[in-house]
Order: C-alpha cells, then sequence, then structure tokens
C-alpha cells in the first residue's frame, strides 16, 4: 500500500472513529460494509472491548465476519437500528450519495434506511459537485429478471458483475450519461420489474463525516465545497 493509500486508511479511521464514538449504551447499530465501515466496525470493537454494550446489525456477511472477530454482539434485522454507519462511493453536496460498490446496497437501505441517525464514512476524494463524477449506478437485480432489465436499460449500457449478493440478487452496473438527472433516472430504473433496489440514497448532510489523513473529521455541512 502507498503513501497515498495509507492517507486515504488513515481518514476513513478517522471518521469510524467519529461516529463509533456516537454510540451510545444499549443502542442497536447498523454496521455497514467496504473499508470505511470496516474501520468504524473495529472502532466500535474497541469501545465493545472497553465496556459499551450494543448490539450490530450488519448489512452483508463480511461485516458480520468482522463484528464476530471482534467480540460485538450481534443481532438479525428486526425493528430499526438506533444509529447505523457505512461507507459511500460518492456524495454531493446536496447529500445525493452513490453506493453499492461493494455489492451490498440492499441491506444497506434496510438497514441504514431504518436508522435514527445514519453516519455517512467518507474522504476528501469521496465529496464532489456532481455524481457525474462517479458516473455508476449500481443495481440488484433478481437474477431471472437480468435480461429484460437489461433490454429495457440500453441506453444505461448494463453490465453484470459475476457472482451474487448476500441475498442472492444480481448487482448490475449502469453507466449513467453526464449531465443525467440522477432522481429521474433512478425512479425509471426502480419502475422496471426485476430491479429490486438502487445505489442512489439521499442522506443528511450534516451525518456525512468527511476524515482527513491527518486525523480530523468535518460535516460535509460544513465542508468547503471542492472547485
Ligand atoms: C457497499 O455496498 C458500499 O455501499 C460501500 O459502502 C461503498 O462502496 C464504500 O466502500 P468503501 O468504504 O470500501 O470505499
Amino acid at each position: 500500500m502507498g503513501a497515498h493509500d495509507d492517507g486515504r486508511t488513515r481518514a476513513w479511521e478517522a471518521a469510524g472513529r467519529a461516529a463509533a464514538a456516537l454510540v451510545a449504551d444499549g443502542d442497536r447499530v447498523g454496521l455497514g460494509t467496504g473499508r470505511a465501515a470496516a474501520a468504524g466496525i473495529r472502532a466500535l470493537g474497541r469501545r465493545v472491548a472497553d465496556g459499551l454494550t450494543c448490539v450490530g446489525v450488519p448489512t452483508s456477511q463480511a461485516s458480520q465476519a468482522l463484528a464476530r472477530e471482534l467480540a460485538i454482539p450481534l443481532a438479525r434485522m428486526r425493528e430499526p437500528v438506533d444509529i447505523a454507519f457505512d461507507g459511500a462511493d460518492l456524495v454531493v453536496p446536496s447529500g445525493l450519495t452513490i453506493k453499492g460498490a461493494g455489492g451490498a446496497l440492499v441491506r444497506e437501505r434496510i438497514v441504514d434506511g431504518s436508522a435514527g441517525r445514519f453516519l455517512v464514512l467518507v474522504d476528501a476524494p469521496k465529496i464532489s459537485t456532481t455524481l457525474d463524477a462517479w458516473g455508476v449506478l449500481p443495481i440488484a437485480v433478481v437474477p431471472f429478471a437480468v435480461q429484460h432489465v437489461a433490454v429495457e436499460l440500453p441506453d444505461l449500457a448494463p453490465v453484470r458483475r459475476p457472482g451474487r449478493s448476500d441475498d442472492q440478487l444480481a448487482i448490475v452496473d449502469l453507466t449513467v450519461p453526464a449531465g443525467s438527472d440522477w432522481e429521474v433516472l433512478d425512479a425509471r430504473v426502480r419502475a422496471v420489474p426485476g430491479v429490486v433496489d438502487t445505489g442512489l440514497f439521499r442522506v443528511r448532510t450534516e451525518h456525512v463525516f468527511v476524515g482527513a489523513p491527518d486525523g480530523s473529521v468535518t460535516t460535509l455541512a460544513e465542508y468547503p465545497l471542492p472547485a
């Protein structure tokens, strides 16, 4: 791992620590998926080792395995969680967010979407003025319908990823033409039978934690916007 990657890891760790610090005794905690979420899970594990009482609800088998290793008590998804933290692929100043590079978007929607507070853990390269900077909308599709969905959305150049999600769904990446209205496009995609969910989320900017390699954390609400 190069110096640049070390810096990003430190930034995600900073955001993860800030999120884990907000978990209160007795909380049900949504545990996100990906590198930044893993940093948060490790920080939560340290708090549990120090005596914090909480229960984690993981958004993927990978996060479940990590939480188990760290002896964080786990529960299934049932009632809403009090707080959740998770990564993102790109966030814009309005709070529109792309998730799903890790393929866990359906469980993330269920768990993170139920949270009293949903914290998003990112670093500076993941903040942009436009979602076009990412340009890809991942969707989860019932495997039976993959080809049907492709026929319905030919302008979005659907590419199916190998394998299946934890829920045995196919993950398909759509290429979004620059200048598109992502919310309009998202509604069109969701209307295709067989599409279970998409990676477009809306989050509160004060709940987006932007970590920096020096260990500091700024929320998106107070973040100096990229030019
Ligand atoms: C998982 O499906 C995703 O939503 C991740 O949360 C997202 O891709 C960010 O992952 P990293 O923190 O690994 O970049």
